[in-house]
């Protein structure tokens, strides 16, 4: 992409509107505008990291067997008065009325849908274990939305929910989650800390939540530091492993880690003192095992191996799509703007013309913009008749993790400077080293195959 005909319109003024970091960064690099109080338009830098994330998500979630489909944003009000949640669930539910008088809703999350599509379609337990997912928009009325996209009353949720004949099944569902979430997670650059959570409106007593640790997160947390020099890395889990699943759960949870909601001060007092941490923390995903809790109400049964019809056993499981560009701009930032971790940046690498009409410096920023393409970069080519420090102010703000910087003084050695937006090191080298360095850098996320379904 070349700026000169993007559509990248950065704010210089701090908005007033914006209380935290990623808020602001967010409207002030041109990634979204607010359109009502909540509810956001994705400008295109926006849009191409949340299509990053999301096609992270996808990834991951197919890489251990779940399979994507689409469910509406509108549903029925009464598969909810199925399951009884149409009265439950109060003020966050938007609720509207069609041309008919029907009464419908902006679905919150679709538990009750996707048990009307097993049950529709589902009878043996031959045909499970099932996992479907879908990442799709959801509505709700929050009381007080605020910090942009974190929370938001329309935001992108990747939800996904397990149907299996047993409890024992469901849990490897769950555990299996967890594995996969640690994955997603840490490809996004991420670290976010399984803790036990409270089951909420979805219901369930086994549930954990996944926090990034934030000053601005909305969550207060308790945990044991030890946990945080755990990582998932690159371990490839057998995924139908109930025992290998089973590990990487205990050896992820067995340190005390737990939100407000669960902190138990007794057993938080046996970790050692000086390991005990208080601290802020933003969710980003919470995974859930229910049971029978929707399966029984809404008739969602198997016949059993031994003839018998027999309510499945369920969780559901999610992830905050549009909230993570927040949480990962919280966490990976410094005070000239957002620094993208490689695994989402919205361009790989930005490449910074400091002369531009200048026929030599524009026919070499040509030249590596192409080969960067050639080697299946992503680059942005700042080609705007702009001074030097606009240039790497504008560059700095949206915060692509590499930047080349070429002029006729550089280039008069056969050089360009090659920078991380991360430590500022810069490094003088030729055009084609710079290039092969990047394709390295990039090998690793470039390999993994995108797929949206
Ligand atoms: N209003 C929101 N705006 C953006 N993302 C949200 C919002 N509500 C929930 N999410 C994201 O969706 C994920 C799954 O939804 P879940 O039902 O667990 O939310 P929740 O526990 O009600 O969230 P919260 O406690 O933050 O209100 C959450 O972990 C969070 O990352
Ligand atoms: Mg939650």
């Amino acid at each position: 992409m070349r700026l000169s005909r993007y559509f990248l319109p950065v704010l210089k003024e701090d908005p007033k509107e914006a209380q935290i970091v990623s808020h602001r960064l967010m409207l002030r690099a041109g990634m979204i505008k607010q359109q009502a109080a909540g509810i956001y338009s994705w400008l295109p830098l926006g849009f191409k990291v949340l299509r990053r994330i999301e096609a992270i998500v996808h990834e991951e979630q197919q890489r251990v067997g779940h399979i994507p489909l689409l469910m509406p944003t509108l549903q029925s009000a009464d598969l909810w008065r199925e399951s009884g949640r149409y009265d439950d669930y109060g003020e966050e539910m938007l609720r509207i009325r069609d041309r008919h008088k029907r009464d419908l809703l902006y679905g919150p999350t679709n538990e009750e849908m996707i048990t009307d599509i097993f049950r529709g379609h589902v009878n043996s337990y031959k045909d499970l274990p099932l996992t479907l997912y879908h990442v799709q928009w959801k509505f709700r009325d929050e009381m007080r939305p605020r910090f942009g996209v974190m929370r938001g009353r329309e935001f992108l949720m990747k939800d996904g929910y397990n149907f299996d004949l047993t409890r024992e099944d469901a849990l490897h569902a769950y555990n299996r989650h967890l594995v996969s979430y640690l994955r997603t997670y840490e490809r996004m650059g991420l670290q976010a800390i399984p803790m036990r959570a409270d089951g909420g409106p979805i219901g369930g007593d086994y549930t954990h939540e996944f926090l990034v640790l934030a000053e601005t997160g909305e969550s207060e947390v308790f945990y044991d530091s030890a946990i945080t020099d755990l990582t998932f890395g690159d371990r490839e889990i057998d995924h139908d492993s109930h025992a290998a699943c089973q590990a990487v759960l205990e050896e992820f949870t067995s340190r005390y880690a737990r939100t407000d909601e669960t902190h138990d001060e007794a057993i938080f007092a046996q970790v050692p003192e000086e390991r005990r941490r208080s601290a802020r923390g933003i969710e980003v995903g919470q995974i859930f095992y229910f049971g029978t809790k929707y399966s029984e109400p809404m008739g969602a049964t198997v016949v059993g191996p031994d003839g018998s019809r027999v309510p499945v056993h369920m969780g559901s499981h999610g992830i905050g799509v549009s909230r993570l560009l927040g949480a990962i701009i919280e966490a990976s930032h410094d005070d000239k703007g957002i620094i993208w971790p490689e695994g989402v940046t919205p361009f790989h690498v930005g490449i910074v013309n400091l002369k531009q009409g200048d026929p030599s410096t524009d026919s070499a920023c040509e030249a590596i913009y192409r080969d960067l393409k050639a080697r299946g970069l992503d680059p942005l080519y700042d080609d705007r008749d702009e001074r030097a420090g606009a240039k790497f102010a504008t560059m700095d703000l949206i915060g692509l993790p590499w930047r080349i910087t070429v002029g006729p003084r550089g280039l008069a050695r056969n050089k360009v400077e090659l920078t991380s937006r991360r430590t500022g090191e810069a490094e003088e080298i030729a055009a084609q080293d710079a290039i092969t360095r990047l394709a390295g850098v990039y090998a690793p996320i470039l390999g993994q195959p995108v797929s949206a379904a």
